[in-house]
């Protein structure tokens, strides 16, 4: 056991669940989860992303939290505090970190598409936009590899400058009520939408499930489509949880907790997908389009609405604080592994990795630019879309597996040791039943979605 000063520790319980929510809501919610729906086929692609949520997302949340609670570290370090002596596990931590890095070498790209949006509609250059018109904006926007260098390098700076002030000042105090106010607004947004002339048929695209559709687009793809997203969209599988728990006492049962922050979480992800349905149908976009579909469907929102321009700056104020408490949590993790694992001091870390990660984002940022050549996964493809696979359905899903093995088998911390601190405290309870789903049903299904998927992204059905 490695001898650690005591954490910061965040103050309330309401802050604890705000901020992992505040982590967990992001550009997931409501710019990754529309657009993998309208390329994977629609409401039986949801159906199923919900499914995974609750039976692999759940459990895997609760390890996290609990590994980081009974650790009190940052990945970094919590499988070196918790495993038995003498074993590797924490390799692994590494591993997490890098998968910190990835996330943030396109994320705050999008973080950036989504400044610059706010810019844009802050200044006036949103409103009017003809339905026909909001598709060349975005793509106009794309070919400026300098302008998207700046919005992407603001957002690296904004998170890191966040970051630096140290936990309890900077990342709960940007995090908290900004994700009530996006909640209400994007209510707000859904009734419009749904009342749209032509809205009809968006809402039967999102919520009623087609065979034909699902399986045009390839049954065992979006099965592990919807794997990722439900480890993307609560950041599972490269430690972004496991931080919470490391921040928290022992009042709470952690699957109870778990449960709020994923229903939070979800709601959040399911209003947008009422939003930009109905508008895609109402307004002729096609919702199979990719990364940008969020983003030339909303305008034509707003300038139906009165005072459009507002609701417009509104819209993207909320979500640039929701983007960047997603962004401050990855630094967050980036930056106290370097503290913790390197003995760097904090305002080092932070400089440093706010320069690297710029230059790492770069490639995503060129991408859609001065190397639009490279297009990794096919036609039209994009090196942005390339990180992101990377990511959801390889590196999240294989992390999983790790907090899985690690926490159930008697060669890592154990399923005793996990259930009990898991169960400490009040609330919602793992009953003991779980061990047998957990410990050999639930890796098996990580496993072969993830086999194949893989085989039939390369071979073919
Ligand atoms: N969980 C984060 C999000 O959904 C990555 O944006």
């Amino acid at each position: 056991m490695s001898n650690h000063p005591p954490r910061e520790m965040l103050n309330t319980r309401l802050g604890f669940l705000l901020l992992a929510a505040g982590c967990a809501i992001g550009l997931g919610n409501v710019w990754r989860f529309p657009f993998i729906t309208g390329q994977y086929g629609g409401a039986s692609f949801v159906l199923i992303y919900l499914l995974f949520l609750l039976i692999l997302g759940l459990p895997v949340m609760i390890m996290e939290l609990s590994v980081g609670r009974a650790a009190k570290q940052n990945i970094g370090k919590a499988f070196e505090t918790l495993q038995p002596e003498g074993t590797r596990w924490n390799w692994f931590g590494h591993i997490g970190i890098a998968g910190n890095y990835l996330l943030m070498m396109f994320y705050t790209t999008v973080t950036g598409w989504i400044l610059a949006y706010l810019y844009s509609s802050f200044t006036g250059r949103l409103s009017g936009l003809s339905p026909a018109e909001t598709g060349p904006f975005f793509d106009s926007m794309l070919t400026d590899p300098v302008s998207l260098t700046f919005w992407m390098a603001l957002s690296v700076i904004i998170g890191f400058v966040v970051t630096g002030i140290g936990l309890q000042k900077g990342v709960e105090r940007v995090s908290k009520g900004m994700m009530l106010s996006l909640f209400l607004l994007l209510g707000l947004l859904a009734v419009k939408a749904v009342t749209l002339e032509g809205a009809g048929e968006g809402l039967r695209f999102y919520l009623l499930p087609d065979l034909t559709r699902f399986l045009e687009a390839g049954p065992y793809q979006v099965i592990i489509a919807a794997m990722g997203q439900a480890f993307f969209t609560l950041s599972l599988g490269m430690g972004g949880m496991a931080i919470f728990g490391s921040y928290i006492g022992k009042e709470r049962a952690l699957p109870g907790e778990a449960l709020r922050i994923m229903g939070i979480d979800v709601s959040v992800a399911l209003m947008s997908g009422l939003i930009v349905f109905p508008a895609c149908f109402a307004f002729a976009v096609n919702p199979g389009q990719g990364p940008g579909l969020l983003f030339v469907t909303l305008p034509n929102i707003f300038n139906q609405m009165a005072g459009g321009a507002f609701w417009g700056s509104l819209f993207f104020l909320f979500m640039s604080f929701a983007a960047i408490t997603t962004v401050i949590a990855a630094f967050e993790n980036i930056v106290s592994y370097w503290i913790d694992t390197h003995g760097w001091s904090r305002k080092r870390a932070s400089w440093v990795n706010a320069f690297a990660l710029i230059l790492l984002s770069m490639p995503t940022v060129l991408g859609f630019n001065l190397l639009s050549h490279i297009q990794p996964l096919g036609e039209g493809s994009t090196i942005l879309e390339l990180k992101d696979m990377i990511l959801s359905t390889t590196i999240l899903p294989l992390g999983a597996l790790v907090f899985l093995f690690f926490t159930t088998s008697r060669y890592g911390w154990g399923w005793k040791a996990f259930r009990e601190e898991a169960n400490s405290g009040e609330g919602l309870k793992l009953a003991g039943w779980t061990r047998i789903y957990i410990s050999y049903i639930l890796p098996l299904i990580i496993l072969l979605i993830f086999i194949r998927g893989y085989w039939s992204q390369f071979f073919g059905s």
